[in-house]
């Protein structure tokens, strides 16, 4: 583990495009400049906080009032939920942090690659049984890899998320494509109902919690930002969608209470009845692309 930042800076820094700084709260985070994309990412829970294409408007949302404490999990960007989703925790760890440790630990810068899609950070985190490595390419595309290992000796079993939080014009006019007729568990309020999406695109008209069963590619219209994102994934069969609407977003301290509307998750994951079982030694692989395409309003 690098234990100051100018060994970092040494050890991976490159002149005008990679460098380690202190951010929020004393926080180390990677600053890239490219020739396509601004980006920053936290080595607290290896969250990507910012990811701008030159050309476009910021792609990630962070709420104002994220905090930035060794010991809570940044609002925003892209927290990694793992090894549990949500509420989910093993009875072995009933007091465990909603959504699992890997978004509130320090992770380990390991490796920094300029390729032709743009710039890679590779972090690193044990997360007891697993091992897990994170890499994020920032470029036109962002590209994320989540790879977990089960490094001990008995079959092991986990839920992961890539929590992606979107900027959007305004959540009433958005739709998201791609989950037409997929099975779901609605979670809002706590409950756990299951249901079925319709044939038409979601739209958003209160709080919305969903865990739909799909591999499939999904894409966010946004008219009022006159663009569409879209997320292709493998080794997923869970995507979640969520806007926290009014009374949530009151109840949540480190998000705003008018931020809502402002914003949508749409979460590569494996969680619920897609948890992954690894035998001892055995690896799994999540993936997320992101893109960017200008539509007309
Ligand atoms: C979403 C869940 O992924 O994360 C929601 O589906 C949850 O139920 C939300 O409220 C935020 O969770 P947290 O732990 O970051 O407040």
């Amino acid at each position: 583990m690098h234990t100051d930042l100018p060994t970092l800076n040494r050890h991976f820094g490159i002149e005008d495009v990679l460098s380690f700084s202190a951010g929020e709260g004393g926080l180390w985070r990677a600053l890239i400049t490219t020739d396509k994309c601004t980006a920053e990412i936290y080595r607290h829970g290896a969250h990507l906080t910012r990811w701008r294409p030159d050309g476009h408007d910021e792609v990630l949302w962070m709420s104002a009032k994220s905090n930035f404490l060794y010991d809570m999990p940044i609002r925003g960007g892209v927290p990694i939920c793992f090894p549990w989703f949500g509420g989910n925790k093993p009875a072995s760890d009933p007091q465990g942090p909603s959504h699992g440790y890997a978004r509130i630990r320090t992770w380990e810068f390991i490796e920094a690659r300029q390729e032709q899609d743009g710039m890679t950070l590779v972090l690193r985190n044990t997360i007891e049984p697993f091992e897990t490595k994170f890499a994020v390419t920032v470029g036109d595309k962002l590209k994320m890899k989540l790879t977990v290992t089960n490094a001990s000796k008995t079959t092991a079993t986990f839920e992961a998320a890539l929590h992606t939080y979107f900027t959007v014009s305004q959540i009433r006019g958005v739709s998201v494509h791609g989950l037409e007729n997929a099975d779901y568990i609605d979670t809002v309020g706590g409950g756990r109902r299951e249901m079925k999406q319709d044939h038409n695109p979601i739209t958003f008209t209160a709080e919305t919690d969903r865990t739909y069963a799909s591999t499939a590619t999904v894409r966010i219209d946004d008219p009022g930002l006159s663009r569409s994102i879209t997320i292709e994934k493998t080794g997923s069969n869970s995507t979640v969608v969520w806007n926290p609407w009014v009374d949530k977003s009151k109840a949540m301290s480190d998000f705003g209470d008018e931020e809502w509307p402002g914003m949508l998750c749409v979460e590569t994951a494996n969680c619920g009845a897609n948890a992954v079982t690894l035998e001892p030694g055995a690896t799994h692989e999540m993936t997320a692309v992101i893109s960017l395409a200008r539509r007309s309003k």
